[in-house]
């Protein structure tokens, strides 16, 4: 979380690049932002200064709140800037609080992602000797360098501080005095970006796509320095310089347009069913993971969020259709169940942004023990896609919005394709996923009635959804949906459970949606409807076909297993629904982020 960019090189206008670079960056965080910069004609351009700035060598702005469309005021000309954008930790968001920090002169700056665990001891020994402005861990760092610097080379102050912090962590600093950009990560990602001239440096490498494609990805414990001319890599260890080879990113730069929608979450659901349909015409990634599988004893599919519930929805799938046990567990607490975990195991991790923290931990858990490590990923080129023996691309297109939606539905696409491949019926596969994508796209086309009864949501404090068997990973998804985006308390469930308690919340009125797909569930389901409806909650029913028991109906064909993935677009219609009604912004729901790269 928090996002990172920085500019070192010819033009002079770094600080709008900066500025447009945590702009893309803004997925990672949006509690507050801000910039950091060395202005090309010092007293001139400090006198006309920038609004929050100091008087010292760096000038400094920071906001509170989204970027969106705030403008910085009267940027100085320079060939040096940095920029960060907050998901806060430690401290609450406040303009104190948003980075970049500076140290007592006011010549040193730092941005930092991630936690410096010991920050308080390390406070504590330079209390006496500094004046802390912030709450923040991140604080302390830029006055370690302060203090380092009185006896040491800039950037080898930063490495001994970064060197006596511990956590996880992504440290950049600069110091007016030196015309260098000193980073270096330990977890959290750093991606350098190689220019004529002119160097980068930023949290992901979208935001470097604009400028150049050559770039290496920072591992755990180097350090970056990047002048004007070039680009030194060190082991933070040893201190020793390290070669490292450039990769030219392939991706053609992806433009990060709404494409005329209100929302990145609505053009992202509208992408779906062409998701869907490209995913059934492939065949070479589910083989690869069926080799993998078949080579293996014990299967672990790991995931967080709603890429738990795309991990939970294959072991159902494994099951029915190829007749198969996988296990799944949440990737942060998969530690407390990793005690088997060996050279013959293999481990599926599922993510979207490739760098969640509890994920990635996990992962390199499992990798000491031998396991192999397989992964579907939808940023190439992330964290864990670098680190897994078997990177599956997930192929849903870059997922703007924070609430994960066409990634999911890529997800369960490619793991109902791996479920028939598994039993060898790679072409029913192929078959119930374009039933599924023409499927979604009826349902996006019929969304009106979607629309409508969000209508009867927006006052609700509370909104149940059941269903079983596959549909109970269903339940839990769209529950999260409308949770994340409307803020209004929804929960999912296995519709059995009902009975076992939470039965006690229903009320006249409630509004409870029972997903009764065309499987063995189906009666089961009814019967919950039934319960349900004898205790005055009106019944939202998403089904093939219309029961009595329903208040109202949303069709759903039946297209097999393949019915969860139009089943949960509904849901996740209606959760932008409910949101668009109270006038919430979806894709930047309060207190989250889209990469969580803190544990
Ligand atoms: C829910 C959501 C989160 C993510 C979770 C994992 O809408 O977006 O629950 O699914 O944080 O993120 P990734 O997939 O990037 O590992």
């Amino acid at each position: 979380m928090c996002g990172i960019f920085g500019y070192i090189g010819k033009r002079s206008d770094a600080t709008d690049i900066v500025f447009k670079g945590i702009k893309t960056l803004e997925y990672r965080g949006y509690d507050s932002w801000g910039v950091g910069i060395i202005p090309n004609a010092p007293t001139s351009s400090r006198k006309a200064g920038l609004r929050g700035a100091t008087t010292k060598g760096i000038v400094v702005e920071k906001q509170i709140g989204k970027i969106g469309d705030a403008k910085l005021h009267n940027p100085p000309a320079s060939s040096l800037a940095i920029a960060h954008t907050r998901w806060a930790t430690h401290g609450g968001i406040t303009q104190a609080n948003a980075h970049p920090h500076l140290d007592c002169t006011g010549n040193i700056a730092v941005i930092h992602n991630g936690i410096i665990e010991n920050y308080d001891t390390l406070k504590k020994q330079l209390s006496n000797k500094h004046t802390y402005v912030s709450e923040t861990d991140s604080e302390v760092a830029v006055h370690m360098i302060e203090e380092k610097m009185k006896a040491l080379p800039f950037s080898e102050a930063v490495r001994q501080t970064f060197l006596a912090c511990t956590g996880s962590n992504a440290l950049v600093a600069i110091n007016a005095h030196s015309d260098e950009i000193v980073a270096i990560r330990n977890g959290s990602p750093l991606v350098v970006g190689y220019g004529d001239n002119e160097q980068f440096i930023g949290s992901d490498a979208a935001g470097l796509l604009p400028y150049t494609k050559t770039v290496h990805f920072l591992e755990d414990n180097e350090m970056a320095i990047l002048t004007k001319e070039k680009i030194s890599i060190k082991d933070v260890q040893t201190n020793r310089e390290k070669c490292v080879v450039p990769k030219t990113l392939d991706q053609t730069m992806q433009t990060v347009s709404k494409n005329g929608f209100a929302t990145f979450m609505e053009k992202e659901l509208n992408e779906q069913p062409d998701i869907i349909h490209k995913i059934s015409l492939e065949r070479a990634h589910s083989e690869k993971l069926t080799e993998a599988i078949h080579k293996a004893r014990g299967t672990y599919l790991i995931g967080c969020g709603s890429a738990y519930y795309a991990c939970l929805a294959g072991t159902y799938l494994f099951s029915t259709i190829a007749k198969r046990h996988i296990n799944a567990t949440v990737a942060s607490e998969f530690t407390f169940q990793e005690d088997f975990i060996n050279e013959k195991s293999l481990v599926i991790a599922l993510s979207q942004s490739g760098e969640t923290m509890d994920i990635i931990d996990a992962v390199k858990r499992a990798k000491t023990k031998g396991a192999t490590i397989a992964s579907i990923v939808n940023v190439e080129g992330s964290t864990l896609w670098r680190i897994s023996d078997l990177p599956i691309p997930c192929g849903a297109g870059p997922e703007v919005s924070v609430a994960s939606t066409k990634d999911l539905i890529a997800k369960l696409s490619h793991l109902i394709a791996l479920s028939y491949g598994l039993a060898g019926m790679q072409n029913e596969g192929s078959i119930v996923l374009k039933k599924a994508a023409l499927e979604t796209r009826r349902v996006i086309f019929n969304k009106k009635r979607i629309v409508y009864l969000a209508t009867q949501f927006i006052k609700k404090e509370h909104i149940f959804i059941v269903g079983r068997g596959l549909s109970y990973p269903a339940t839990l998804e769209i529950a999260m949906k409308i949770k994340e985006i409307s803020y209004i308390h929804a929960e999912g469930m296995a519709a059995g459970e009902l009975k076992h308690g939470t039965l006690a919340l229903v009320e006249k009125e409630t509004p409870c949606i029972v997903l009764a797909p065309n499987d063995e569930t189906y009666g089961a389901n009814i019967a919950a409807a039934m319960e349900l409806r004898a205790r005055g909650a009106i019944i939202i029913g998403i089904s093939h076909t219309h029961n009595a028991v329903f208040d109202h109906y949303i069709e759903v064909a039946d297209c097999g297993p393949a019915s969860i993935i139009p089943t949960i677009v509904v849901g996740q219609f209606l959760a932008l629904a409910i949101a668009t009604k109270k006038g919430l912004d979806p894709d930047k729901p309060r207190n989250l982020a889209k990469s969580v790269t803190v544990k």
